[in-house]
């Protein structure tokens, strides 16, 4: 179907939207297990469970349904109040974690629930320093931003963060065994990180870093960081954001090493698509801190969330999701790998359960670059109703877990369509056709000219001293100085 319904909401109301990502023209108006429905009449399947949320499918009826209960019932209290939703959602955390993980606490996104897991870590430990992988991602809030990719997102990054080299198979040199390898870099971690490993409260990992590309560690890697974390008294955090509650084939991507976390931090699929985040722990750990550490925030443990962490949870065992995404994640595998036998255009499928990564690479002569392929694959797919997320050319699948057949087939049939044609040398990228896209990249990479202006103003203090003391003398009107400092074309 084509209307121009989606475009005329952005027309009217895209002047007030603060354009924090890049969206999609498409305005969804409705959304169903695995499908989204656009403003005109256009169907999506969607490959990436929202933002890897929909766990249990968009919109599940049981989730709904515990939701509009709770929602007659309290949706919120003070964070010092407790309701029955919320004990039962710990309890039912605590029996599909594993081992001795017993004791929970509810936020609402992953980030946060990282900075509660690390306030943990340092008040369990004594230490304040953090380990994490150089393509791991925690989140981006101002601290979690210092884990995240190395720290690039943060200038300046913060006080005792060291980065361990991330050993992702993909790069492992041709010849050299993988196992020594691994050794090798972690050995060049810890000499890179020699005068922090005293001082290390936590080591946080993802069992998949999926952010940084849908990398495949090495086995015994996990099993490494654990010891690392016994041998300087650190706690092993390990967030199963992304990995978590089945996603898998295992209820924690954890599982596939046998390796027990001291905190596991759930995030994204716990809500089924509602702000939803959780840090377990074991009851010892919980115990000791508790009586030294208060930690407040406003909607910590709150009663909707909690109901709809308890139903996904109850929803995943119900309809034996766990085992769903190990026998659709392998399907898909193996066909991706049978794609990739026809195509050279397809490579390095990886991953575990019904989280899956594949890379496309243009051919020789192609002018394509991974960015502009990437886009222009997400075009072919978008076209014929099949939504993925791509870092560049880097494709992550990571469906709802009730994804059938039925569906993975007709993206594997897209696909195999994108792959002809990229053969052929005929897919192109159709340029900024997301007219809100385009807008943003005016923004942010405006005149090279106002950014120096506006560099020099806000590198002046003199200038800036003196406009402070005139506002503090009442000679510059009020409001004016703020006014100024913003628009360095007025000022100058
Ligand atoms: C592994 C991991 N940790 C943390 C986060 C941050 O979660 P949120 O975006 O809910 O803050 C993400 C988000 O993608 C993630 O993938």
């Amino acid at each position: 179907m084509k209307t121009d319904n989606s475009l005329n909401w952005w027309r009217q109301y895209g002047k007030y939207v603060l354009m924090a990502t890049r969206y999609h023209d498409q305005v969804i108006v409705a959304v169903d297990d695995c499908t989204y429905r656009d403003a005109d009449g256009n169907e999506y399947l969607d490959l990436n469970a929202g933002t890897m949320c929909a766990l249990v499918g968009h919109h599940h009826p049981q989730l709904v349904e515990r939701m509009r209960r709770q929602l007659d019932e309290v949706i919120h209290t003070g964070t010092s109040f407790l309701s029955p939703v919320v004990f039962q959602a710990s309890a039912k955390l605590a029996e599909v974690t594993p081992g001795d993980l017993q004791k929970s606490v509810f936020f609402s996104t992953g980030a946060e629930a990282n900075e509660y897991a690390l306030r943990l870590a340092r008040q369990s430990t004594g230490k304040s320093g953090v380990l994490a992988l150089t393509k791991g991602y925690s989140g981006l809030t101002w601290g979690m931003s210092a884990l995240t990719g190395g720290g690039r997102h943060a200038r300046p990054s913060l006080p005792d963060v060291g980065y361990l080299l991330t050993p992702d198979v993909g790069d492992c040199p041709p010849g050299r065994s993988l196992n020594d390898w691994m050794l090798e870099l972690f050995e060049h971690s810890l000499e890179l990180n020699r005068g922090l490993l005293h001082n290390v409260a936590a080591i946080i990992v993802e069992p998949i870093p999926s952010t940084g590309g849908m990398i495949t560690l090495p086995d015994g890697f996990l099993r490494l960081l654990r010891s690392l974390a016994d041998e300087i008294g650190a706690l092993l955090i390990v967030d199963e954001a992304q990995t978590g509650m089945g996603r898998t084939g295992k209820w924690w991507g954890i599982e596939h090493e046998g390796v027990q976390p001291d905190v596991l931090v759930a995030a994204k699929g716990i809500g089924g698509g509602f702000p939803v985040s959780a840090v377990i722990t074991t009851g010892r750990i919980a115990d000791d801190v508790a009586r030294r550490m208060s930690h407040y925030s406003s909607h910590q443990s709150d009663q909707l969330a909690a109901a709809a962490a308890l139903a996904v949870m109850e929803i995943i065992q119900q309809e034996l999701l766990v085992e769903r995404a190990a026998e659709m994640g392998a399907y898909l595998q193996a066909q991706l790998d049978a794609l990739a036998a026809r195509w050279a255009g397809l490579r390095g499928v990886r991953g575990r359960g019904l989280m899956i990564g594949f890379d496309v690479v243009a051919p020789p002569e192609s002018p394509l670059d991974e960015t502009a392929l990437g886009e222009a694959l997400v075009e072919f797919l978008h076209e014929r109703g099949v939504h993925a997320h791509p870092l560049k050319n880097r494709f992550r699948i990571m469906p709802p877990l009730t994804i059938g057949r039925p569906q993975i087939d007709r993206f594997l049939n897209v696909l195999e369509e994108a792959l002809r044609a990229l053969a052929a040398d005929r897919l192109r990228p159709h340029g900024p056709r997301s007219q809100q896209a385009a807008a943003l990249v005016r923004q942010r990479y405006g005149s090279p000219l106002v950014h120096a202006a506006q560099w020099a103003w806000t590198h002046s203090p003199q200038e800036l001293v003196s406009k402070l003391r005139a506002s503090l003398s009442g000679n510059v009107p009020n409001g004016n100085f703020r006014k100024s400092t913003q628009s360095p074309s007025q000022t100058r």
